[in-house]
């Protein structure tokens, strides 16, 4: 193996522990905690695990949580409800409404319905749009994560081309968006993108969000390229046991890197610490309190 490993567990580390110390700073000034209000619909096991970590993550930090779990058969007009009483709520300064939701709900209504101001998941299309304005705003967790690793990385970002496989709303787009915003030359390759291979092959920076099991195999990497992989896929270990891969084949694509993020221990434990750095932001938003811009 060639590539240094991306250490995403340790950044994440030290991201909690500077976000719990401000954390400490606002609770002193402002008399109050910062607070995160989850809200989880129904009992999907996966999304029942991350709204677990979340709050435990949210109190480790020093922040007040606040979870709220409802049965899978909640209608719309309930958890609009919901939604509109945590808006209204002066001890909550950020809402998540863990997704997937039942298909009874309208997924797009429900994140219209959270106050631009508290949405700090960074998925209300007035976010997304200051974020493709270069507008400050609440920026998706994952994809702010990436960015973070590939600065203490690689420094200055200018110059360098990337490429994003994936165009979702929660990763491929914000993530282009803000490799952009670092004067990337940035492509979102998709299902539809012809000769994949070749156009990963121009990267300086690949980003993986599409996934799909180890579908970025090594030979498609640039010598010396970074490499950060947002999938986590479980999948058959064989003798009846599962494991943990991304969407990058990590080994073929550590002999030819020059960095890449593992699964696990890369980008995920970004994301919650990510999530807590915004509800700090928030907080200090909602309650008036200067937030240095480079604090954190
Ligand atoms: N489901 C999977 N990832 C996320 C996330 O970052 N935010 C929310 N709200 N739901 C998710």
């Amino acid at each position: 193996m060639t590539a240094a490993v991306i250490d995403g567990k340790a950044f994440a580390e030290k991201l909690r522990a500077r976000v719990a110390d401000l954390a400490e700073d606002f609770t002193a000034a402002a008399g109050r905690r910062p607070g995160l209000a989850v809200v989880l619909v129904g009992e999907d096991p996966a999304s029942s695990v991350y709204v677990r970590s979340k709050g435990k993550a949210t109190e480790a930090a020093g922040m007040a949580s606040f979870t709220h779990r409802l049965p899978a058969e909640t209608s719309q007009d309930e958890l609009l409800s919901l939604v509109r009483r945590l808006n209204a709520d002066p001890l909550v300064d950020g809402i998540l409404v863990q997704l997937p939701l039942p298909k009874q709900i309208d997924e797009d209504a429900v994140i219209a319905a959270i106050h631009p101001d508290k949405d700090v998941d960074g998925f209300h299309p007035i976010n997304a749009g200051r974020l493709a304005s270069g507008l400050p705003g609440f920026v998706p967790c994952t994809p702010l994560g990436c960015v973070m690793l590939l600065k203490e990385r690689l420094g200055d970002l200018s110059g360098l081309d990337a490429v994003v496989i994936g165009r979702s709303n929660i990763v491929g787009k914000p993530m282009a968006q803000l490799l952009l915003g670092e004067s990337c030359t940035v492509t979102i390759a998709h299902s539809r993108t012809r000769d994949l291979p070749a156009l990963v092959r121009r990267a300086d920076i690949v980003v993986a969000a599409v996934g799909r099991p180890e579908m970025v195999r090594g030979d498609w990497i640039k010598p010396g390229a970074t490499v950060i992989d947002v999938g986590i896929n479980r999948v058959d270990a064989g003798e009846g046991k599962t494991k943990l891969v991304g969407d990058v084949a990590f080994a073929e694509a550590a002999e030819v890197a020059g960095a890449v993020t593992p699964v696990p221990g890369g980008v995920g434990p970004m994301t919650i610490a990510v999530l807590l750095r915004n509800t700090l932001v928030a907080a200090h938003r909602n309650a008036g309190i200067p937030l240095a811009a480079d604090a954190i």
